[in-house]
Formats: structure tokens, sequence, C-alpha cells
């Protein structure tokens, strides 16, 4: 099957098809003279949500706990997260951002307002992670805040002086009172969420209704920190569609297109999930190849959603100022049984790891729209990086594909050209084969290549015009099983083993096992 996606590209296909060889060859052709977007590091961000064990006990043990920890966070996630270069953590939510009012995580912590987390679980909400304990998180994991503001049951003033009080470095009372609960300076916020799913959790409003909104919180949700200014300015993200609502997005940028000057946006959200059925039924441990492939086929999904939200974005934003940022992705399966449902909890596997791979490389050959996409979630919900059990830790299959890809972060799409092939399971066709190229700013080229053939391994035969590859080194994540997991007692039951690809003839040939995601250097 040619994959529609590569369209535009010239192909070249060496389909072997005798039944007796191991494994199909595919030829593959790498332009390097032919550079793309950049892929900007932003669409490795995290999403950290009030939900379940996401913040508490994921993140936050608090400084008493036997746990080790640094001011409360803990000391073995915020070093698993520190290797991954995580680019952008956005919080307090989702559904729960509607309903977050910050000034109620301040102060000491045994005087925080205990409330109600009313979305998830109709649990108690300590409120002892808040505004100083989420800056100081991502200080330590070096990354960069995306803040989103309640828009559904707060108002304008209070997001304005949430954003007062993180950001100026004026002598204001806002600013008295953040040196006062321990920050005299001033914090930087990268990205400010305008809202969250306005049309649904977030105060079911229509487009329009929405779009006042929007305007009164740009205008007026300010960001004074002196060093924002020019270039490293604060972007701010409207709500946008989810998944095939392009409705919405019409109402939007045609907004955005008449703009006045007193109100703008950087960025318009995208959430879509891969969930062939609602409510999520799908197990995320114990299946086999048919679901494997469904889940896959759903997944890919992703590039039809893209791809329309952008083609209406083209409409309204030819010059393409305005990013999407796919700011919630991932699988949604069926909680784990013996959870509680309100806390998303599943099992994450190598299915999970290739998902990653497919959805990532979407969004790199999207590069010139997407410039930023947060998966759901970082710890313990949904799609996680890394699953905690009270002082046990660890790391997911898709905290391994995210590891894998860091050489992408802001490198320079380079087309790929190849023919995918086709798996078969039942009424599921998948592409046997993706890849993307980059060059990164050191001038190294690499590429990925996933193999989703649960069965069959891939010989690749490739080719970069005008260049001559000496050797390429790599790592390959691949397991037993589809649904192979990393648990407390196996945690290295799917991380990435070294690969090396021979060069002959200036071409390099790359076996490629079964349902594996490989990404190699290439050295010339
Ligand atoms: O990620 C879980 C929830 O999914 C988020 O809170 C919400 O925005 C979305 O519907």
């Amino acid at each position: 099957m040619l994959r529609t996606l590569l369209i535009g590209f010239g192909l070249t296909a060496l389909a072997f098809t005798d039944p007796g060889m191991a494994a199909e060859k595919v030829h593959l052709s790498v332009d390097p003279s032919k550079t793309g977007a950049k892929i900007d590091r932003n669409i490795f961000g995290q999403f950290a949500e009030h939900l379940g064990h996401g913040i508490y006990e994921g993140i936050w043990v608090g400084p008493d706990s036997t746990i080790p920890n640094t001011r409360g966070i803990r000391s073995d996630v915020v070093a698993a997260l520190r290797a991954l270069k995580v680019p952008n953590v956005r919080w307090p939510g989702g559904c729960f951002a509607d309903e977050y009012h910050w000034r109620k995580g301040l102060g000491p912590l045994d005087k925080r307002v205990v409330t109600i987390n009313s979305n998830w679980g109709g649990v108690t909400e300590p409120n002892t992670f808040g505004t100083h304990e989420f800056m100081d998180f991502i200080d330590q994991i070096g990354s960069e805040s995306y803040i989103s503001v309640n828009v559904g049951s707060g108002t304008p003033q209070e997001a304005a002086e949430w954003l007062e009080y993180l950001t100026t470095n004026q002598p204001t009372a806002l600013a008295k009172e953040r040196a006062a609960n321990g920050h005299p300076a001033p914090y930087k916020v990268g990205y400010l969420g305008i809202g969250n799913e306005s049309w649904a959790c977030g105060g079911n409003m229509t487009a329009d209704y929405y779009l006042s909104q929007l305007k009164i919180y740009s205008r007026f949700v300010r960001n004074y920190n002196p060093a924002q200014e020019g270039k490293r300015q604060m972007l701010k993200i409207a709500v946008g569609p989810g998944d095939a609502n392009t409705e919405w997005t019409e109402n939007i940028m045609k907004a955005y297109r008449n703009r006045e000057w007193s109100w703008d946006i950087n960025g318009l959200s995208m959430h879509s999930y891969t969930v062939p059925k609602w409510p999520p039924s799908y197990a995320s441990v114990g299946f086999g190849a048919a679901e494997y492939s469904r889940i896959l086929h759903s997944t890919l999904q992703m590039e039809n959603q893209v791809a329309k939200q952008s083609a209406v974005m083209d409409k309204y934003d030819p010059a393409k100022k305005v990013a999407l940022v796919v700011d919630e992705w991932g699988a949604w399966y069926a909680p784990l049984p013996g959870t509680n449902p309100g806390f998303l909890v599943q099992q994450n596997s190598l299915r999970d790891a290739i998902l990653a791979s497919l959805n990532l490389n979407i969004f790199a050959r999207h590069a010139d729209r997407v410039h930023m996409a947060n998966i759901a979630q970082m710890v313990n919900v949904l799609q996680a990086m890394i699953i905690t059990d009270k002082e046990k830790m660890v790391l997911t299959p898709t905290y391994q594909v995210f590891k894998m890809y860091l050489p992408f972060q802001d490198a320079t799409f380079v087309p790929v050209t190849f023919d995918a092939g086709t798996y078969t399971n039942d009424d599921i066709a998948l592409p046997r084969l993706d890849a993307i190229a980059a060059r990164d700013a050191s001038g190294k080229l690499w590429l990925e290549i996933t193999n989703l053939d649960p069965e069959q391994p891939t010989e690749i035969e490739a080719e970069l015009a005008g260049i001559q590859v000496k050797s390429a080194t790599g790592d390959s994540l691949t397991a037993p099983k589809v649904d192979s997991v990393n648990s407390f007692e196996a945690p290295n039951a799917v991380v990435p083993k070294p690969v090396s690809a021979k060069v002959q003839d200036g071409k390099l040939a790359l076996k490629l096992e079964p349902k594996s995601v490989t990404v190699v250097a290439l050295d010339q």
C-alpha cells in the first residue's frame, strides 16, 4: 500500500514476494538536499493534570516523604524526565484547569485549602502542588511552563492576576506576595492556554461565545517578565477543535484573520486521542495482533485530523503564523481492573511505543504547521512516560521512544521516499513501514524507521542522494509480544538495543525486527 502521506515524493519500490524469504526488502531513499521545516522540539511536550496519581505520588510526594525528593518533588521522576529534555509541560489541566483557582495553591503547605476534584473521581484536592511547586518542578526537569488558565469558571481578572503574580518584576502587591512565598524573581511562562475544551468540559460554549472570551483573555492576561520581550514572548494558545470539528476551527481562524490590534493568538489547540470506541474499552494489556492492528489503524487517523485542520488554517492564515498545537494526544484505553475509573490508569506496552512513533512522525511531516504537541499524560495517567507505585518507578515503552527521538528535537526535516507495503490483519490494512529523516544542528543526518508488521522482519536498503555514508549506528526497540510491558519486576523488558547498519556501495543495509522502532545516525 502506498501511503497517501508520501504523495509528492517520487517512489521507488522493491518488493520481494518470494514466500521463502524471511524478510521483505524495501528500498528507501533520503534526499538531504531537499530540506523541510524545523521539527520544533515542542512537539515532544508533556501534559500533567491534577488527575489520579498524575501529580500526587507521580510527581509530588511532599517534603516529609520517605521517597527521596527535593522540596516535595520526587527525585527519581525528575531524573528520568531530565533525561528526556522535556521542552514544555502543560498544567494544571485538562478539564481540571477550568475549575482551578490558583490562590488555593499558595502559602504554607499545611494551610492549603482542600477542594474537590469534581472531574476526576470526586476525590479531595489538597492543593499542596500549586503554582510555586509547579514552577519548581519545571525548573528541576529543565523545561518550560505551559499554563492553562481557567476560562470556564474563572474570570479574566483572576487569570490576569495569576500572570502578574508569576511574571512581574515591578514592586506590585502581587510581586511582593510572590516574594513572601519564596520567589522574589519573576517566573517565565512560555505558553498560555486560554481555556480547555471550551466546547465540552470547559463550559459547553459555542464557538462565538468562546471567541468573545478569547478576545478578553488575550487582551488582559499579560506576561510582564522583561526577559520575555521580543522573540522570547509568551505564546497564547486558543482552544481549538476536538478531532474532526472543522467548524470550530473556521470560526476561530476567521476571527483571527479579521482581528483588531487589541488581541492575538499564536496557536490553536487540537485534541485527538486514539480511542476507537467511546467509552474507552480496548484493553491496554493482554491483547494480540488483532487489537494491535485496530489501535494502530485508529492512531493513523491523526494524519487526516492534522491535514484537515491545517487546510482550514491555511485558508485564513496562509503565512502559517498560528501553530496547530496538538496538546492532548495518545492512546486512551479501558481503565485497568481494580483501579478508580476516574484515575484513567492503563498499562503501556510495545504497541504504545509504536503508536507514539507514528504520531511523532505525523507531527514531523506537518512541522510547518504543527509546532507543539503534548502527549497525555506524563506520569501514571493514560499513555504515560512513567508509572509509579509508591516508592517504585518504571519507565514505559513510550518513554523509550521519546528518548530515542531526542536527536529530532529542533532538527530539520528531510524527505524520505519508500514503499511502505501492507500488513493485513482481518479487515485491517496497515502500512508495513513508516519513516522520517532529519538533520540536526551539527549537520548529522538521522533516520527513524518503524516496522509495524508484528510478524515479519524487514530489510531496508537505503540510498542517500549525493552523500557517501560510512556507517550507521543507533538503537532499536522491540519486545517478544505486541503487549510486552516494563513492570516493576522486569523494568527492562522493552528497552532499546544497539543496532548497526552495514554500508555497501554507499547504500545502507538495515534489518528491522518485527514491531520495532529504530533510530540511526548516518555517519558521513
Ligand atoms: O486527558 C484527560 C482529559 O481528556 C482532559 O482533562 C480533557 O481535556 C480531555 O477530554
